[in-house]
Parts: structure tokens; sequence; C-alpha cells
């Protein structure tokens, strides 16, 4: 069985909404290094390709190998149209995450995490992990174990504290019916929980085995809480620094520098060698992607390094060509900065916000979108006066989540990742009247690995140019020679 020790040196991160694609995280793992696709929408993101007509049948190829062909004959039938779906035409709606699950949404989550760990496995026998995001709980289960149908090798998860994946894990692995606690504002722990049942679902007992899980950590003191109980215990830990694209665990005391950003001390600094004492097997994430940075995490006693700006901006990844160049662009004239905004994301963490024009960055452009919220994957449940649960997001309608009891003060500066993100996958929505979703983008903050890259390759850069650019100081390290060989292939 594989553990956490087999896994290779360099992780390219998990990157939502499906930056991190099946094709780059296939394009890793056939190089020999983990594979990651990002766990986060994939039921939107199947959903909205059949609607695009699924032009090269890649995700029609990966439904025809689901184990229980009647659920996949049903994605296809609902999504699935011929040809793409009219210029203009919005996508039809998916049924929104929810505490209590219809079939249908279980069957295009477990669908949506299949086809893209599937199709990242397709034609050799490198290793593919799924991230998953803590705050998108309702989607854990479903997703987690679609995933694992598709034979994925490794579960990595941040945002959050995840204590109870492991035991999820160990009970998707049994096929066991699954009641998983889901927090709910205003009631007590475990009081809600979100029931998947595998065999109910698929109609019989498929063969699953538990997937290595790696959780994302930003300080010791989460790593020695996880790792002090065996129940909870992760089998090892990216260890992310501030740098870091996407979201960033808040800091330990909460502070805005005079551009309105949220700064972080040395007391956000992990102590790695209180990690290492766990005994457990450890990446080091954040301005790590670098051939220095990877020579120093071995030599230090990490097992390598998680990286994922230069994988982000690398052809491979899922970020719409347009957006991906102008990126480039900046990084290679200095031009593009990267924000760590407060306010961004509704979870209240901070979140990475790359500045280019056309995007939500744009004040103009954020300003001129219609508050709505019709995805909701970071809606976060409450219960109401009646006692039946409520969803709010504080990046929806300003009076729609105040009159759910919401924080007025919550909803300034919020933007929709939901659509923003998916926009910069390339599948915006266009709303009935007209409007065409903007993108967010986002980027780790050290672009100085990037900035090598441009000037190395001004027309652009592979995931496998990246990779053997990070392994160049390297060779002689065991590790990275073993990566080498070719065992995997
Ligand atoms: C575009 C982008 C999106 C990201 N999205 C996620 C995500 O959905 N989940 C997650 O755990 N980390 C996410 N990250 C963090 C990366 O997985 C990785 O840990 C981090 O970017 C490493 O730092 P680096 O960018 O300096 O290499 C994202 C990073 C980038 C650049």
């Amino acid at each position: 069985m594989l553990t956490a020790a087999d896994l290779p040196p360099i992780i390219q991160g998990g990157m939502g909404v499906s930056v991190s694609s099946w094709q780059l995280a296939s394009a890793v793992a056939q190089h020999g290094h983990l594979g990651v696709v990002s766990g986060t929408a994939l039921d939107l993101v199947l959903a909205r390709r059949l609607q695009n007509g699924d032009e090269d049948g890649h995700a029609r190829r990966a439904l025809a190998a689901f184990p229980e062909p009647d659920i996949a004959e049903r994605v296809l039938k609902r999504y699935y149209i011929s040809g793409g779906r009219g210029a203009g035409t919005p996508y039809s709606p998916i049924p929104r995450l929810a505490i209590r699950q219809r079939r249908a949404l279980q069957e295009l989550a477990v669908t949506g995490s299949f086809v893209d760990v599937w199709l990242a496995k397709e034609g050799h026998s490198g290793l593919v992990g799924i991230n998953c995001l803590e705050k998108i709980q309702m989607s854990t289960p479903a997703t987690l174990y679609g995933a694992r149908l598709a034979g994925v090798d490794a579960v990595l998860m941040g945002a959050g504290v995840p204590r109870t994946i492991p035991n999820l894990l160990n009970m998707l692995a049994r096929n066991e019916p699954i009641n998983f606690a889901i927090d709910v504002d205003g009631a007590d722990d475990g009081a809600f929980t979100v029931d998947f049942d595998p065999v109910n679902l698929l109609g019989y007992v498929p063969k699953v085995q538990r997937p290595v899980f790696l959780a994302i950590v930003s300080s010791h003191v989460l790593a020695l809480f996880l790792a002090r109980e065996e129940a909870i215990r992760p089998d090892g830990f990216i260890v992310e620094t501030p740098p870091a694209g996407g979201h960033n665990a808040p800091p330990r005391r909460p502070e805005l520098d005079e551009r309105g950003e949220m700064v972080f001390g040395p007391r956000d600094e992990p102590d790695l060698d209180k990690i290492a004492a766990t005994g457990l097997p450890y990446w080091l994430a954040g301005a790590a992607g670098t051939p220095e940075a990877l020579r120093e995490a071995l030599i230090q006693g990490a097992m390598g390094i998680q990286v994922g700006t230069v994988f982000a901006l690398s052809n491979d990844s899922g970020i719409r060509p347009g957006i991906r160049d102008q990126m480039r662009a900046g990084i290679h004239d200095d031009s593009l900065y990267v924000r760590t905004d407060p306010k961004a994301s509704p979870t209240g963490f901070p979140f990475k916000v790359a500045e280019i024009s056309g995007t939500m960055s744009e004040t103009s452009i954020y300003e001129a979108r219609p508050r709505l919220c019709d995805l909701g994957y970071l809606r976060t449940a409450f219960v109401k006066a009646d006692g039946e649960i409520g969803y709010r997001c504080p990046s929806e309608p300003v009076h729609m989540y105040v009159r759910k009891g919401g924080d007025i003060a919550d909803t300034i500066g919020r933007q929709c990742l939901c659509n923003g993100l998916t926009a910069t996958a390339g599948i915006a929505q266009i709303h009935a009247g007209g409007y065409l979703e903007a993108p967010v983008a986002t980027l780790g903050s050290d672009l100085a690995g990037a900035k090598r890259l441009a000037e190395k390759y001004p027309a652009g850069w592979s995931a496998i140019e990246v990779i053997n650019w990070l392994v160049s100081l390297s060779l002689d390290s065991p590790r990275i020679k073993k990566g080498l060989s070719p065992s995997l292939s």
C-alpha cells in the first residue's frame, strides 16, 4: 500500500477552479512527481464542459469508464449538448450544495471528481492526488468518493482544520454509510450531517483503497494538534507559508498595512523543527518553487516542495490562455502585483488577488457586477429562527445576507469567488440579462521563480519544463534520482 513516504519530492499544488486541470496533473504525474487536480466545483466543471459539447470527447471517454453506467448515462442526458450550447445561452443550473442532498447532486459530484482524476491517471502509472478545501465541507464525501473510484492516490486538504478527513477516508474505503458532520452556525457540533451512502448510490460494493492524506497547515500549532491523536492524524503535512496563492490562513495578529493588505509577521512562521518532531513527512509550500528552495528543503529534512504559481502559469494549467498570457507578460516586465486581500473571499480568509486588467481586481469591473449568488460553494449553513437550516454568503446581495442574520460589515469588498474563478477557467456564466461573469485571478505573491522562467522561456513554458528546472540543482539527491528512475512508467 502507498504511504506518504512513497510520495515524490515535487507536489504540484491543487489550484481551483480547474487551474490544476487534469492535463496539468497528468503531465506532472507522467514526469514522476505528484500531479494534483483541484477538487473544487468539479460537478459544475463537468456539467459545463458537457454543455459546451465536450469537443475533444475527454469527459465522455471518462464517463464511459464510470463503474455504474446508469449514473453516467443520467449525467450525460441531463447536461450533454451535442455541438455545444448556442453563443450567449446561459449554462443550465446544477443542484446547489446543501446538507440534505438529493441523489442528482451526489451523482454529479461523484462523476465530476471521477472524470478529472480518471483523465489525469489515464495511460500511465504515475501518482495523482486531489485537493479539496475544508471550507467546502458539504461536497467532501461525494467528491472524495468519486476520486477514489478513479483510483486517486492522495488527498490534500487545507483552508480549515481537516480533522475529520482521516476517518472519512477510512469509512469510504470500507464503503460504509457516512454521516459527515457539517459546521452550522447556531447549532452544536455534529448536530447536522451530510449523509452519503456509497453502496446505495452505486447499487453495489466496489473495491476501493484508502488514499494517502496530507493536511495543508500553516502553523506548527495546528500540525501538533492534528498529529497528537490517531483518529485525526494525517499521513503527512504540506506546510504552507503566507506567499502561497489562493487562500491563506489568517495571521495570528490580524493587521493591515497602508495599502489595506493583510500583513504577516514572524509569529506566522511555522516552526519546522516542531513539525519534523511529529515524525510525519512534510513538504514546504509558499515561495518554495525554485531549484534552490527544493535543494534546501531536501537538505533540511523535508520530503520536498509543493509548488503552485509557476505551474499555474505553465501552458498545461487550466487558466484561460488570454489571462495566463497577461500574467506572464506582467511578470516579465515587473508590472504584475499580487495583493493579500483581507476582504475578497467570502470565507473571511485572506485571499491573494492578482491585479490584472479585465478582472474583478479592477474597481469598475467589480462595481459593474450585479450582486447575486447562483453557485453557492462558499455558503455557510445556519439555524433559522424556525429551527430550519438556511444558507448565506457575504458575497450575496447585501439585503439578503442581512435578512438572514448576517452582519452588513462582512459584505464589504467581498467578491464572488465561485463565479470569478470559474470564469478564469474559461467556463464563465452568461446570465439571462446578458451579464457575463468576469474573472478573478489569483497567484502566489512571490513571483521571483516565475520571473526567471519568463526570462528562460519568453514564449511560455510547460509543466515538464518547470519540473526539469526545479530539479536541476538536486540531481544528485537520492530522492530526485528515485523520481527520475523509470520505476513509475
Ligand atoms: C492559482 C492558484 C490557485 C490556488 N488554489 C488553491 C486551492 O484551491 N486549494 C489549495 O489548497 N491551495 C491552492 N493554492 C495554493 C497552491 O496549491 C500552493 O500550495 C501554493 O501556491 C504554493 O506557493 P507558490 O505559489 O509560491 O508556489 C492555489 C495557488 C494558486 C497559484
